[in-house]
């Protein structure tokens, strides 16, 4: 039987989020560039967005530029962000064509205005696409993301917006940049690092957590069937006995 039809279609993770990680080693057993690693990147990244789109997932998000990023070479951090305009023109068309939805989180403002500006074109132009939502972490790192809701949060409460006393963890999620959007429910990281990289900190505190020695530019749509079988097999708990579910 093919991995896809293993998959039980009524208990699919509604939001499922990857760490993209492995590009710069891919590169190098192959004698190439880091540059290189993300341009083959791009592939596996469609090739995931198919796949959720296949079997109904509704949000995948996209690690794909941390705060902690801008430490690499100038040369690297100038290449991705080309290699994103690049990629959006290139599949604005098949984005629409297949209802993809695209959103960011992260902060904006600090990327390229070209960049900015493409980022803004493909939102709109995507807003009222409905199959699936793909976000992309974009100059995202949990800890700014917890500090800038933290500072709305004093804001409004200064503001009289908010008291103390109604500050609960729904406000919390409210404040963050993934308002709206559902917590993961499986988190999948390539490469076989195992950590969280300052990748949804909050978000993921009750989701499943998969990690492959894959590296990103050689996952493809099994490598992301083979994840969600793995899902499915586990028993979320949430705290309770085995016997209560
Ligand atoms: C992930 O691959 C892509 C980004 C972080 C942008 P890496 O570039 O981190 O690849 P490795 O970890 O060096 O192999
Ligand atoms: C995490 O990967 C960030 C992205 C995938 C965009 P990194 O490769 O930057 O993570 P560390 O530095 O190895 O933890
Ligand atoms: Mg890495």
């Amino acid at each position: 039987m093919s991995l896809i039809d293993q998959i039980d279609r009524n208990r699919v993770p509604e939001h499922v989020a990857i760490i993209m990680d492995g590009n710069g080693r891919w590169a190098k057993q192959r004698g190439n560039q880091r540059i290189f690693g993300h341009k083959n990147g791009v592939k596996a990244v469609k090739a995931a967005t198919e796949a959720a789109g296949e079997i109904g997932v509704k949000y995948l998000t996209l690690y794909a530029f941390s705060t902690e990023n801008w430490n690499r070479p100038k040369s690297e951090v100038d290449a991705l962000m080309g290699l994103l305009v690049d990629t959006i023109n290139s599949e604005m068309e098949t984005l629409l064509k297949n209802g993809i939805r695209v959103l960011t989180i992260g902060d904006r403002s600090m990327l390229p205005p070209d960049v900015q500006r493409k980022l803004n074109d493909v939102i709109v132009r995507t807003a009222s696409c409905t199959t699936i939502t793909t976000v992309l972490a974009l100059n995202y790192g949990s800890r700014l993301e917890i500090t800038e809701a933290v500072k709305k949060i004093a804001i409004d409460a200064q503001q009289g917006k908010l008291s103390a006393e109604q500050i609960t963890p729904v406000t919390i999620s409210d404040y963050l940049y993934t308002a709206n959007i559902p917590d993961p429910a499986l988190l999948i990281r390539t490469s076989g690092e195992l950590r969280l990289s300052n990748f949804l900190l909050w978000q993921l505190a009750y989701t499943e957590l998969y990690f492959t020695p894959v590296l990103w530019p050689d996952f493809t749509k099994d490598d992301f069937f083979k994840a969600i079988i793995d899902y499915q097999k586990r028993e979320r708990r949430f705290g309770k006995t085995s016997e209560q579910l």
